[in-house]
């Protein structure tokens, strides 16, 4: 038997790492964690540094690096995304049998948190309807929205009002989704937000969120708009790779 923890370990500062991560990190006896390539080597030395300083003395756990296999680019997203996560799982379940053939306690890094747009639930549901006798439990990580919020000490939610969560690709798609009022955007591979009208929306950007580079900016999305779009080149020129996130508004504050 497996016992398989999927453990959010937040978005960039080692300070958000929970204590609950740091016991489920301690009593594992093998720990997984993945390379995720695209130049992002920031992120994997980040997690190296986590093992390095939250596994004390007594850990068992033997830490164990992995390439994420690349997903497909074709066109159908979803079809592709499926293979994408069959063959991840096929990886988990090699490493599994070739370090824990009798079975024990195998702890993943996740980044931010496992709910929040991330797949390792769903990778790890597969590993169960495959036949092998796995038990999931989830140790929650502060997310890269909630590091948003705090950073611009801003309420999450307008007073009663609902918030909508998506991707770039899909506001760039679809454009503002009706009826709301407030929309946080994420995996946006670059200015979304340049696709609607800015008239009366505000926007709350954060990249390298939690990070000693941490970048933020606000504003009016007419004006913090073009700003956010040459900030973010800038950026990304400078360390190679972004990761960010907004939140948008429809009324001025
Ligand atoms: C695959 S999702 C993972 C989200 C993660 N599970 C979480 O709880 O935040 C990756 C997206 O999360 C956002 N993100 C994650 N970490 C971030 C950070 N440190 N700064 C800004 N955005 C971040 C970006 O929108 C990025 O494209």
């Amino acid at each position: 038997m497996i016992r398989l923890s999927l453990i959010g370990i937040g978005t960039g500062n080692p300070d958000h790492v929970t204590l609950a991560a740091v016991r489920a990190l301690n009593t594992a006896d093998l720990i997984l964690l993945p390379r995720k390539g695209e130049g992002k080597s920031d992120l994997v030395d980040l997690r190296r540094l986590l093992c390095r300083n939250l596994l004390n003395a007594s850990s068992q756990a033997r830490v164990v690096e992995f390439d994420l296999p690349q997903r497909d680019s074709r066109n159908d997203y979803l079809g592709a995304v499926d293979d994408w996560h069959d063959a991840i799982a096929a990886v988990w379940a090699d490493l599994m049998d070739t370090h824990l053939p009798a079975g024990g306690r195998v702890g993943m890094l996740v980044w931010g948190d496992p709910s929040l747009y991330d797949s390792s639930l769903r990778i790890a549901a597969r590993l169960g309807a495959a036949g092998r006798a796995v038990e999931v439990d989830v140790v929650p990580g502060i997310t890269s929205l909630q590091v948003l919020t705090a950073a611009h000490q801003i309420p999450l939610n307008a007073l009663a009002e609902p918030v909508l969560i998506t991707t770039g690709r899909r506001l760039r798609e679809r454009g503002w989704p009706e009826e709301a009022t407030r929309v946080a955007v994420m995996l946006d591979s670059g200015g979304a937000f340049e696709a609607l009208p800015p008239e009366g929306l505000y926007i709350w950007w954060g990249a390298y969120l939690g990070m000693d580079k941490q970048c933020l900016l606000d504003g009016p999305l007419a004006e913090a708009g073009p700003q956010i779009t040459a900030r973010r080149a800038a950026l990304r020129a400078q360390h190679g790779w972004i990761m960010d996130i907004y939140l948008l508004a429809r009324r001025p504050r």
